[in-house]
């Protein structure tokens, strides 16, 4: 893996918690370039400092993925920042959960 990974650049949406941040904190550290995006700034925020702290290379872009603008903004400042971008790891998303017995059958 860290052969595989070393100085790629990868960008993981919705890094903020969940599958995303384990993710994140399972690519060694000191190899990728990682652009960490979700909407909570100050989860993604801490992530990239504990990151950088750690000796790799982080940074945090707030934004949503549902707003092309913004989604648009983050290939760009990512593609910027570190010159290209290499893997996407398109995880943001949400998964409703209800109990079984709420749910309304033909209705
Ligand atoms: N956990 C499971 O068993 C499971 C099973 C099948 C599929 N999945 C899928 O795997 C993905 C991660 O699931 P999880 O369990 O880790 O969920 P989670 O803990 O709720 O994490 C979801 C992540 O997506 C981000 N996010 C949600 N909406 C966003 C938006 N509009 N713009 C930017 N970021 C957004 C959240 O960050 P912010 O709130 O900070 O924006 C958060 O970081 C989801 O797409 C889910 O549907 C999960």
């Amino acid at each position: 893996m860290t052969q595989a990974i070393a100085d790629k650049v990868v960008m993981i949406t919705g890094a903020s918690s969940g599958l995303g941040e384990a993710t994140t904190m399972a690519l060694p550290k000191q190899d990728a370039r990682l652009a960490l995006c979700a909407r909570r700034a100050d989860r993604i925020q801490s992530l990239a400092h504990q990151l950088t702290h750690a000796g790799g290379k982080a940074m945090a872009v707030a934004m949503d993925v549902t707003d092309h603008a913004q989604l648009k903004q983050l290939v760009d400042v990512t593609a910027r920042e570190y010159g290209r971008i290499d893997v996407m790891i398109n995880n943001a998303g949400i998964m409703p959960q209800a109990l079984l017995e709420r749910v309304q059958i033909g209705q």
